[in-house]
């Protein structure tokens, strides 16, 4: 762990608490301190008149920090989904204070990990052998430790190298309970906010989070992934070895890369940057445009650059499928960002499942614009890879606006997960200083693929969604861009 970071010190993972209203006031007390800490230094300000703002600044940067650690320490004692919660904001510094991504990243791998007599246990009751039996070798002490299992580095018999994920034994109940409390906090959330109702989002976690928790799944969402870019040099997923596997014990290739936010390692190997985002951009196009299955989780723990440089993808424990009508409509929406046609996009927003109250074009048209229409054009001017904070804030206060007048009443749960996913790229992006537009990407590498498309009727051959993969020599899509790098 880095110089002056924080620590764990001697906290357990046994420690964490298994009662649901202990779990519940846990969070409850931390985000009521974090909150009136904030609401105070407000209150002080305005009270100061002229004078506040610079009264405030340094004293509202001291309370981000020690907001960021109680979180960390609240993550750490309660673990579960907190730790989720705390890496999705800890990949973010396009939208948060640098205090909170400093503290939160923290909870990316380097969460306490359970005793090695337990893993061993658990190892030996779920692949049902003694552990020498299948491991020459296992190292006690794991690589990694993150909010579902810890990671060890081993070697089988046969000499390959392995990584062994090891799901904390009992993980199953603490998430259930804090659905259970997630599904709680967002009643009481819809109570107090009626521009909007929050229960997709109960909903799609309840049916995505314990899916994670079957590894034979995550497995499965690995090859297929690793199928989908058999032909792309830069884009790596570790192979699957079943042998060693079960619902809680996954034992894949072990892959040596640096984690993508190691700045210094990235440099120390000669790589660029910004060569690593276009790969990350153009991979997550291609995933999401054109394979329609893509991996949703890509926060730094997740995410790994080899010499090349290559993009290591980790952790296919979040994986969604994308019916090709939605993914038709997404691209139509982002073409008509890039292009300016508003009439157009307010159409092509309500087609991707929004619904307003009041159900009418313009309203589709204010709403897309605020949410990403202004964000988009200004990236397109700047000719940066990422948006940052300050649109964000002005995005966000122009939509609550908008949405008191005339609030949501549907949201399309597909964009929950593909949101997250531009909202993580957007804040890699910013760390790894790309010049890689997503929007842009996606626009470009659709009208790739629907040239192909013509192409191969006209050569009398069906369409291929794979073409490019399946036949490398004449691809012409964003992966032989990402190649390009290669051979640059
Ligand atoms: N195949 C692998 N090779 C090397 N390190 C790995 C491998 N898989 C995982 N790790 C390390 O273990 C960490 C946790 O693994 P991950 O699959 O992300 O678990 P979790 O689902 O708990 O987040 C990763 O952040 C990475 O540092
Ligand atoms: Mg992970």
């Amino acid at each position: 762990m880095a110089a002056g970071s924080p620590t764990y010190g001697s906290r357990k993972r046994s420690d964490a608490p298994t009662s649901r209203p202990r779990r519940f006031v846990n969070v409850g007390q931390m985000l009521a301190r974090v909150f009136v800490g904030y609401k105070r230094i407000s209150f002080m300000e305005k009270r100061k008149g002229d004078a506040g703002a610079a009264w405030a600044a340094p004293i509202r940067e001291k309370h981000h920090r020690w907001s960021a650690e109680m979180f960390y320490k609240t993550a750490l004692k309660n673990q579960g989904l907190l730790i989720k919660t705390g890496q999705l904001l800890g990949t973010r510094p396009d939208v948060l204070p640098e205090a909170y991504v400093d503290v939160l990243s923290h909870l990316h791998d380097e969460v306490p990990p359970e005793p090695f007599e337990v893993v061993k246990a658990h190892i030996e009751r779920e692949l049902k052998r003694p552990i020498e039996e299948v491991f020459a070798e296992f190292e006690r002490t794991p690589v990694a430790s993150a909010s579902l299992a810890q990671v060890h580095r081993a070697v089988l018999h046969d000499g390959r190298v392995c990584a062994v994920k090891v799901q904390y034994p009992g993980i199953e109940n603490i998430v259930d309970i804090d659905l259970d409390n997630l599904t709680f906090f967002i009643g009481v959330l819809n109570r107090l906010d009626r521009s909007m109702d929050y229960r997709f989002v109960a909903a799609e976690m309840r049916q995505t989070i314990p899916k994670e928790l079957d590894f034979i799944n995550e497995g499965h969402n690995a090859e297929r992934v690793a199928k989908d870019f058999a032909h792309v040099d830069d884009v790596v997923v570790p192979d699957i070895y079943w042998e060693y596997s079960s619902r809680r014990v996954l034992t894949m290739e072990f892959i040596d890369g640096v984690k993508i936010t190691d700045s210094e390692a990235l440099e120390r190997m000669g790589i660029e940057k910004s060569d690593v985002a276009k790969i990350l951009v153009h991979c997550f196009a291609e995933m999401i445009v054109r394979n329609g299955f893509f991996h949703a989780d890509p926060h730094p723990g997740n995410l790994m650059v080899l010499p090349g440089p290559k993009l290591v993808l980790l952790d296919f424990g979040q994986a969604k499928d994308l019916g090709p009508e939605f993914r038709e409509t997404l691209i139509r929406f982002t073409k008509t960002l890039l292009s300016g046609d508003m009439v157009a996009m307010g159409e092509a927003f309500r087609d991707l499942g929004f619904r307003t109250k009041k159900d009418d074009a313009q309203g589709y048209e204010q709403l897309g614009d605020a949410y990403i229409g202004k964000v988009a054009r200004r990236m397109a001017d700047t000719g940066e890879g990422y948006a940052k904070m300050d649109q964000f804030e002005e995005s966000y206060e122009e939509a609550t606006t908008l949405l008191k007048k005339n609030p949501l009443t549907a949201m399309p749960p597909e964009l929950l997960m593909v949101g997250r996913v531009f909202g993580l790229l957007n804040g890699l992006s910013m760390s790894l200083d790309s010049q890689t537009n997503l929007m842009v990407a996606f626009a470009k590498l659709a009208d790739e693929m629907e040239a192909e498309r013509l192409q191969a009727g006209s050569n009398g051959n069906g369409a291929n969604a794979n073409g490019v993969h399946a036949n490398g020599a004449s691809g012409n899509g964003a992966s032989k861009e990402t190649r390009r790098l290669l051979e640059a």
